[in-house]
């Protein structure tokens, strides 16, 4: 319910997070305004988000995907440029569900619909699809909304990223795991993974105290550093992701344009398939390897 009468005209509060550097001051001050359920709510979200607080852990919400995802403060803030993972994840998942669709990953549906509801061949089996570093969750429910019907599976090492991903795979039916990358998944899930997301640290750790602020204060060091080269947790993602990946399965995660190469490398040694794909709109690079369709059993 809106704050009204407010304490705080309008002016004030823009005024306020305009002196403390808030870009879209405007914006901001009208969403502070419709989320605040009382004055003293509205002085408090505005002292917070003037403190130099993320908007979204103020508002405990962020838009993904044209979605509304809870993000609970200590939690990573899912980032715009993550939508074109979901995107050319969805690309690959309908491709994996109905191999006759001619839709080309590389150049992924209308950027406003990140895909559109539905997309698996009727009568197929649920599509199975594992978010791994899933922090709030929003990359595996932003898929799981965007394909209708799947089997949605996501693991996060930090306890309170697993509290709040449970509350937005919630809809989807998800299951959230608290430990290390694969470790908690089910063992009856190997080999039969059709898509395996993980948009994990890839911050270099020398890179992590030039971030802004809000990130390098307001999110967990466990959410940004990726190691020395950023790479770290996703050669280890890669390594383990041919257990995993059904035959022509997808492992698909995000990196730096700088980072691409070597982290194709990890794809290749993998024994995947490597696909690079970008979004200069957006900013963002995906590295996708696949499991050959006619490969022997699970290796890697
Ligand atoms: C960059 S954040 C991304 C969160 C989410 N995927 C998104 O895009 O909004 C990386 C997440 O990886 C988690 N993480 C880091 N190391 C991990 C590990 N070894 N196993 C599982 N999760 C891990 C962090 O807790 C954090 O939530």
């Amino acid at each position: 319910m809106p704050a009204s009468p407010s304490p705080l005209p309008e002016s004030a509060i823009v005024a306020r997070l305009r002196a403390v550097g808030c870009v879209f001051a405007e914006d901001e001050a009208r969403l502070l305004l419709a989320a605040a359920r009382t004055p003293a709510g509205l002085a408090a979200m505005v002292d917070r988000r003037a403190a130099g607080q993320p908007l979204e852990h103020v508002l405990g919400w962020a838009e993904f995907c044209g979605l509304r995802m809870a993000v609970d403060p200590g939690v990573f803030v899912p980032r715009r440029r993550t939508e074109f993972l979901v995107r050319q994840a969805a690309a690959l998942a309908r491709q994996a569900a109905d191999p006759a669709d001619p839709a080309d990953p590389a150049d992924p549906a209308d950027p406003a619909d990140p895909a559109g509801p539905g997309g698996q061949a009727p009568g197929r089996a649920r599509l199975i699809v594992v978010d791994l570093c899933c922090g709030s969750g929003a990359v595996g429910a932003a898929l799981a909304a965007t394909l209708g019907h799947v089997e949605l599976h996501a693991v996060d090492i930090d306890p309170a990223a697993v509290r709040c991903a449970r509350r937005n795979v919630a809809a989807a039916g998800g299951q959230v795991y608290e430990g290390d990358l694969c470790a908690p998944l089910p063992a009856t899930l190997r080999g039969r993974v059709d898509i395996l997301v993980a948009n994990a640290p890839y911050v270099p750790t020398e890179e992590v105290g030039m971030l802004p602020p809000e990130a390098r204060l307001h999110e967990p060091r466990v959410a940004l550093d990726g190691g020395a080269d950023g790479l770290d947790i996703l050669r280890r993602v890669t390594a383990a992701a041919p257990r995993w990946l059904a035959p022509g399965g997808h492992l698909l995660f995000e990196t730096s344009e700088r980072q691409a190469p070597r982290a194709v490398a990890a794809v290749t040694r993998s024994g995947l398939i490597p696909h690079l794909a970008s979004s200069g709109r957006l900013n963002a690079t995906v590295v996708a390897g696949a499991r050959p369709a006619a490969a022997g059993g699970p290796g890697g």
